[in-house]
């Protein structure tokens, strides 16, 4: 009697929470890593990461996304960017993918399209929108694209237009005011009804198409800067979709506001920014649109955001400070304004670094979890820039999967793993970010 009165008790309880999902990890490879060694030859091995190199990740991993397909200008057919490295024989990157569910047998692994990486005639995206026809081209080609290579199913990382950053004005004082001027957001797009409609009648399709076949799941993502209550009908397709990744990071860039660095991805609002331009802000916009939170998936991203420092940056390195446009390259990365989490590592102070070397980052965390961890150094008299640094580490992502947590949200994505430290070169062990991340859910 006692043991029934429990179960019924459970019940209660489980009826009262919803069924227990465990928690996605989401996990993205952005193929791009892969031809890494081929841009730059001083670092090639380290550099470079295979589909091997997914490897240990993939026991912490329920999702692996794939990145990223494109769509063909003229036919609007969804197709891989990169044909030698994703299908040809000699690489075959789409079954070395798909072919880890053979040792992995819960793992989904899904095809991206967009992901701000197929820039060649960005406006196709919403044209693509806009016509019928051409909806019917990308349906048609992406669910073959993924079946014939056993994916389990498509995300949509559609490249929508993003809103404008915030202005600068060169004077220190006037910052609150420049603030102010951008909460009123200027249009960046004349047909956005058109293209939320269009995008709506995208996915329906897109769902339909995918329905006819066994097992095969649809996911949205989010791109940074890109403002879901202008592109996505929460109500009209969330039922359609089984995952929202929402991009939430990435609110402050070397590219978008080359003048003055920030936190890059706060999870709340930091004092005087704008109150929409954090996690916590997208999140529950999702929320109040009336989506579950058992589909909201977080993103965290593993590479760092970095600015050059000038003699007119402020000595206190406190953000927002005054920066001089974006921090050098890094050695593996080799992209301005860049860096892997392991390079970043590297370059934090640390007893063991050699004297004589370049001066080091001075780490500066956030004891209230809310904003994250920033590091920097001044420029120096040696004509040294300084630079200051916005990243993820792994107590940062075990905070945001935290705040998932407690959320009660469906759980998080690794934003991608070749910038994770996936040969453990911080400290011994491999995809820390990943790790602190599955840990804390
Ligand atoms: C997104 O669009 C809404 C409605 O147009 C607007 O109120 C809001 O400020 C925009 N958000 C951002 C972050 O620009």
């Amino acid at each position: 009697m006692k043991v029934l009165v429990v179960l019924a008790g459970l019940l209660a309880i489980s009826a009262a929470v919803g069924p227990v999902v465990p928690a996605k990890v989401v996990c993205y490879y952005n193929s791009k890593s892969y031809v890494r060694e081929f841009e730059g030859c001083i670092y090639p091995a380290q550099a470079r990461m295979l589909p091997l190199d997914l490897d240990p990740a993939l026991s912490f991993c329920s999702h692996l996304v794939y990145g990223y397909a494109g769509v063909q200008p003229d036919t609007y057919k969804m197709v891989s960017l990169n044909e030698n490295l994703d299908v040809d024989r000699s690489h075959a990157n789409y079954r070395a993918i798909t072919n880890f569910k053979t040792k992995y047998p819960g793992l989904k692994v899904l095809l991206s399209v967009g992901g701000d990486v197929d820039t060649e005639e960005a406006q196709k995206y919403n044209l693509l929108l806009e016509s019928p026809q051409a909806r019917t081209a990308f349906v048609n080609s992406g669910v073959l694209l993924a079946e014939q290579h056993g994916f389990d199913g498509i995300d949509l990382a559609w490249q929508f237009p993003k809103y404008k950053p915030k202005k600068i004005r060169s004077t220190w004082g006037s910052i609150w005011h420049g603030i102010k001027k951008t909460f009123g957001t200027t249009p960046v797009d004349e047909k956005e009804a058109e293209h939320r409609e269009g995008f709506t009648a995208l996915v329906r399709e897109l769902k339909q198409a995918l329905n006819v076949k066994p097992n095969m799941q649809l996911a949205v993502t989010v791109l940074p800067n890109v403002n879901s209550s202008v592109y996505f009908d929460i109500p009209a397709i969330i039922n359609l979709v089984d995952i929202v990744h929402l991009s939430a990071y990435d609110f402050e860039t070397p590219e978008r506001n080359p003048k003055e660095a920030d936190y890059a991805t706060p999870i709340y609002t930091p004092q005087n920014r704008n109150p929409l331009w954090n996690a916590d802000a997208v999140v529950n916009h999702w929320l109040q649109g009336g989506a579950p939170a058992h589909k909201l998936v977080l993103g965290i991203p593993t590479a760092a955001r970095t600015w050059k420092l000038d003699s007119e940056s402020e000595i206190s390195g406190v953000p927002p400070i005054h920066a001089d446009g974006a921090g050098e390259a890094g050695p593996y990365t080799k992209t301005e304004g860049i860096l892997s989490y392991p390079e970043v590592c590297a370059k934090l102070i640390n007893p063991n670094h050699q004297k004589g070397m370049r001066p080091h980052l001075r780490k500066v965390t956030d004891p209230s979890k809310r904003f994250g961890t920033y590091a920097f150094r001044l420029p120096d008299d040696n004509g040294d820039p300084g630079l200051w640094v916005s990243y993820e580490d792994p107590d940062t992502a075990g905070q945001r999967a935290a705040y998932v947590k407690a959320k009660n949200l469906g759980g998080v994505s690794i934003v991608d793993l070749s910038m994770d430290d996936f040969r453990g070169l911080c400290t011994g062990d491999k995809y820390p970010i990943l790790r602190a991340a599955k840990y804390r859910l």
